[in-house]
């Protein structure tokens, strides 16, 4: 006879649980809500398979999109599947960054844990977590510790997002055998017809009425996050990872835990920046001490390589000398600017140094540069030198060299790296974005941390956020910068480049662009101006000032030739703009067309305006509303002088100055490929 003794039902409750206990909170469909009650997601079986949907105000953004994976060796986790338990809890919490686009981020959702298991044996469990704030959404997979799924090889992870609508996207593709680093110019499509993008992929609702933006949030020991469209066959984007040489997407063992997909959701373009879910998705800061960690403007001895006036390699142009470092050290530190990147001041840059990846030192300098003694030379003059590691994808080479190199720079004083990864494979043929990456990004952001360094990677895997737990790791590269106006084949970056990169990358974190050419024309550079189909920046002067306040970046370089901004009066705004701001808002902007932002910097009542357009010129009337009531201010503009247009006049500026309140309106005209830049300060 069956008896119900305490051991037994001990024993029969231990099988069930191994199996998923049906609990009493399980049920086919879970429901969760933002705290603004907007959006809802919708977590279900249909036929077998998990699937999640999305609705914002009661309308569909995502129709019901499937979950799970495919593994090497084993069935994949993807039908057959009920759901066996849900938990739910709520958050609110503000927290401060040490330094960012907002001082404070307030993270408020709700969130609902959903227990899967297969029907048949094995029974296999995971959980698919899912976050939901008023700005978006975020789940993620975590795989238990089980006696049927313990080490694993992910072939393909099986999450969909099916758009509802065919929405127009902005994107660079993820399909051609070379990435360029996603160093492409962006296009714009209906999602039915993407072929394969990289994320942040920005969408817009045909009705205009919603914005959406798929991502991911704490990559930390998976492979990057592409997408594969539909190709026309419907409007489901697929997740697509990049692989190790062997096709293997990522290799682990339970317990393990997936980065974040996330959803972010705006009624308007000008809500999506600053995005701040993925932040949210992330860990707080393992850094307890972040006072070393600091914001700055920096010249470099970078864009005389770029346009050829200067050399990596030795050589009578090389650019890494004593001497010369000297002058950008002391150019940086009569203007204000905190720091000078030095790049090619170490040996392996002779020859094709693509090629010769693995003989880059990292600790032995060019005779003609004397490492200890600029470094000491900056001290002095309280300029920070920035050391910069090209690796081109040597990775070993440079794991190898990373303790005694970062030790070497921290003996000196040196806390800053702007490394770089020109490179379209790793290793022995492994993507430049697959987990085999991401792991080693993450042992150089802990390495640096324990050393007391600061990174700017360029040629990087996408921002998901790591700053929030590492914030050593300023900023990054990621996306087609300003060097392409010194050499790309294509002439130059078209007029609308920024005014997307604002609503696309720009959301995923900071961009070391590199602002601020004012030799526009390059003729000092070369001697001759350079004709409009030679590659050169498209813009005005008035732009590139703009641009310091519209594309983020804790550190943010004044690129041009330091002899470049002698006796230029816009230079005034390079010197004074802030790196480090308490509020942004974002007050006008069509993506590809203009955008308009504000920013009040940290610790200070001053506020600075940057605004550009495309091709086209424009007229705004901007009301101050953001200014403190009662207050006087002057407001210090720098806009297009008369007839200037990126094209054939792109150097007028002009400068004036009004006084301002929260009542006054500033009426601005950017000219073709134009922009204007503002100090609204205290008036003395
Ligand atoms: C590409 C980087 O984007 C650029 O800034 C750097 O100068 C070169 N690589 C050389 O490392
Ligand atoms: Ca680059």
């Amino acid at each position: 006879m069956w008896t119900h003794s305490p051991a037994r039902l001990l024993a029969l409750s231990v099988t069930i649980a191994a199996l998923g206990p049906v609990t009493a909170s399980a049920q086919d469909r879970v429901r969760v809500t933002s705290p603004d009650g907007r959006n809802q997601v919708t977590i279900e079986i249909r036929d077998g398979a998990l699937a999640y949907s999305v609705d914002r105000d009661g309308r569909a953004v995502l129709l019901p999109s499937r979950l799970g994976f495919a593994f090497q060796g084993a069935p994949p986790l993807h039908d057959g599947l009920r759901i066996v338990d849900t938990s739910r809890s709520t958050f609110d919490e503000t927290w401060t960054q040490p330094w960012g686009e907002v001082a404070r981020v307030r993270d408020h959702h709700n969130e609902v844990r959903v227990s899967v298991a297969e029907v048949a044996a094995p029974g296999r469990r995971f959980v698919v977590a899912f976050r939901v704030f008023n700005d978006g959404v975020g789940f993620r997979y975590e795989l238990p510790e089980q006696p049927g799924l313990g080490e694993f090889a992910i072939t393909d992870e099986l999450t969909e997002f099916t758009l509802e609508d065919d929405a127009r996207a902005w994107w660079i593709p993820s399909n051609r055998p070379r990435l360029d680093r996603s160093e492409m110019l962006f296009s714009s499509s209906p999602v039915s017809v993407l072929d394969s993008v990289q994320t942040p992929l920005t969408m817009e609702t045909r009705d205009g009425r919603t914005f959406i933006v798929i991502h991911e949030a704490t990559l930390v020991d998976y492979a990057r996050m592409f997408l594969a469209g539909p190709r026309m066959q419907s409007r489901t984007l697929r997740a697509a990872l990049a692989p190790y040489a062997d096709g293997i997407k990522v290799r682990g063992r339970t317990p393990f835990v997936t980065p974040w997909r996330t959803i972010q959701l705006a009624d308007r373009a000008t809500d999506l920046a600053p995005s701040l879910l993925g932040l949210n998705l992330n860990p707080p800061s393992v850094i307890q001490n972040t006072s070393w960690i600091k914001p700055m403007k920096y010249v470099g001895i970078w864009w005389g390589m770029h346009i050829g006036t200067m050399t990596w390699s030795s050589g009578p142009k090389h650019g890494a000398t004593t001497a010369n470092t000297k002058r950008y050290i002391d150019f940086a530190a009569a203007n204000g600017l905190g720091g000078v990147l030095v790049e090619g001041w170490n040996v392996g840059w002779d020859g094709d140094w693509i090629q010769n990846r693995n003989a880059f030192s990292f600790t032995t300098a060019y005779p003609d540069y004397d490492l200890a003694e600029v470094a000491r030379y900056a001290h002095a003059k309280g300029v920070k030198l920035i050391v910069h590691n090209e690796t081109s994808g040597g990775i070993e080479n440079y794991e190898r060299q990373m303790d005694s190199a970062f030790a070497l720079y921290h003996s000196l004083g040196l806390d800053a790296i702007k490394s770089g990864y020109v490179t379209d494979f790793v290793g022995e043929g492994h993507s430049h974005y697959g987990q085999y990456m991401v792991r080693h990004h993450r042992r150089v952001i802990e390495k640096a941390a324990q050393y007391g360094i600061m990174l700017d990677v360029h040629e990087p895997i996408h921002d998901a956020g790591e700053r929030r737990t590492y914030p050593n790791m300023m900023s990054r590269e990621g996306a087609r910068g300003q060097e392409y106006n010194a050499w790309s084949a294509e002439g130059g970056n078209p007029p609308e480049h920024e005014t997307i990169l604002f609503f696309t990358r720009m959301l995923d974190g900071p961009m070391d662009f590199t602002p601020g050419i004012f030799d526009i024309l390059i003729e000092r550079g070369t001697g001759r101006p350079r004709r409009p189909d030679e590659p050169r920046p498209r813009t005005t002067l008035a732009k590139q000032l703009a641009l310091y306040v519209v594309l983020y970046s804790p550190l943010q370089m004044a690129a041009d030739l330091p002899e470049n901004y002698e006796h230029q009066p816009a230079f005034q705004f390079i010197r004074d703009v802030a790196v480090d701001w308490d509020t942004t808002r974002v007050i006008a902007g069509k993506i590809g067309d203009y955008v308009i932002v504000a920013r009040r910097e940290k610790n200070s009542p001053s506020w600075y305006i940057g605004a550009i357009t495309d091709e086209e010129g424009r007229t705004f009337d901007i009301p101050l509303t953001f200014l403190t009531p009662g207050r006087k201010y002057v407001a210090e503009i720098y806009a297009d002088g008369p007839g200037a247009n990126w094209l054939t006049n792109p150097l007028p500026v002009a400068i004036s100055q009004r006084p301002v309140d929260a009542t006054s309106h500033l009426h601005l005209v950017l000219a073709p490929g134009g922009g204007q830049a503002i100090r609204i300060r205290p008036a003395r």
